[in-house]
């Protein structure tokens, strides 16, 4: 449950420096840090909303490293990314959807790798439909005198110092983790800044929603289209069959999944094996924030979070939400792997 704890109007700014002070030696370089991505998102924000006015919708031309067609708000908000990493001399290394490699950043003492996806949901764009931008923030291993190597930057989520997504909808929400709860801050638009508007929000046990793209129904494992035929028959419990609901953003389906419960999951498909979304900057902060608010996220054996990721662009299936709804869907998929039942 969503617990309401807001007597006055708490700043983005204020909320970073106070949970600053709960940790003993903090030398405020993360909460700066926090501050930088708030004012990107702030810019992105105000693009988003004006996007059709400012002939910024459609394709820039390029395509990315996954051969998927660049929309000019991806390169934008992926350049004001790199902005707002580069103004603090904080972050090293930048690891964006956008980029094919690692980017370096001016400085190279910095503390920390930053992963980003700038825009997700970019199919969404042009139809006016919630959009997001999802970072993960890690503390790098090597001497800060040294250039960050392959141990900073393959890290596994458990490693994560701070997730978080920004969901550009009805209205701008910024949710983040730095492993004491998930706080989240709306926007408002006319002065340009976030406030606290739900603290340590809680998933729902069990939900009655399921969000998954059924068109590849085909495709997937039998164990998981067992699953989903289960949910479309009455439930034990409300005495009806679950209601689905697909964006097709995965920030705007989780943020509803953490709101409402129920269960998010892209998985293996025969065009995808191992899915579609990306472990660094999709699932890792995603399954932070689902964890921290009593939730679960799993590729449906392992935990995302105890991945050990060998690749920055490496994908995953996952399968995330309410922890009932989550164990259930497991266990429909390992009793059919255990049938030995392909796929
Ligand atoms: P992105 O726009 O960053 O490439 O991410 C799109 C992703 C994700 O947001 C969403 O859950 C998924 O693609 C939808 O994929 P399908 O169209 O295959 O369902
Ligand atoms: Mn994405
Ligand atoms: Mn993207």
């Amino acid at each position: 449950m969503v617990s309401r704890n807001v007597d006055r109007l708490i700043t983005l700014e204020e909320h970073i420096i106070q949970s600053q002070n709960r940790f003993r030696g903090a030398t405020g370089e993360l909460s700066q840090l926090l501050r930088d991505i708030g004012l990107a998102a702030k810019i992105v924000s105000r693009e988003v909303n004006k996007a059709g006015i400012t002939n910024i919708l459609g394709l820039e031309g390029s395509e990315n490293v996954h051969g998927e067609h660049v929309k000019k708000l991806d390169v934008f908000a992926n350049e004001q990314m790199r902005h707002a990493l580069s103004r603090s001399q904080i972050t090293c290394m930048m690891v964006s959807e956008e980029d094919d490699e690692p980017v370096k950043m001016e400085s190279s003492s910095g503390k920390y790798i930053v992963f980003v996806d700038p825009l997700d949901g970019s199919s969404n764009i042009d139809v006016n439909v919630s959009i997001g931008t999802i970072f993960s923030i890690f503390r790098r291993k090597s001497h800060r005198a040294d250039l960050p190597d392959d141990d900073d930057i393959l890290q596994s989520g458990l490693e994560q110092v701070a997730g978080g997504y920004v969901l550009y909808g009805s209205s701008t929400i910024l949710a983040y983790t730095t492993g004491l709860g998930v706080s989240v801050f709306t926007l408002d638009p006319s002065i340009g800044e976030f406030f606290l508007s739900d603290n340590n929000i809680q998933i729902p046990e069990h939900g009655s929603y399921y969000s998954i793209n059924e068109g590849s129904f085909t495709t997937w494992s039998k164990g998981l289209q067992e699953y989903i035929k289960s949910c479309k028959v009455e439930d034990k419990d409300s005495g009806k069959p679950y209601s689905a609901r697909y964006i097709g953003s995965m920030v705007a389906d989780v943020h509803r999944t953490l709101l409402k419960g129920g269960i998010f999951i892209y998985p293996a498909t025969q065009k995808h094996p191992n899915g579609k979304l990306r472990l660094m900057y999709e699932c890792n902060p995603l399954a932070f924030i689902i964890e921290q608010a009593g939730g679960m996220a799993t590729d449906g054996a392992q935990r995302i979070l105890e991945i050990q990721p060998n690749e920055i662009h490496q994908s995953t299936p996952i399968l995330l939400g309410s922890p009932k709804n989550v164990e259930e869907a497991e266990r429909y998929m390992k009793a059919y792997a255990e049938e030995g039942v392909a796929g």
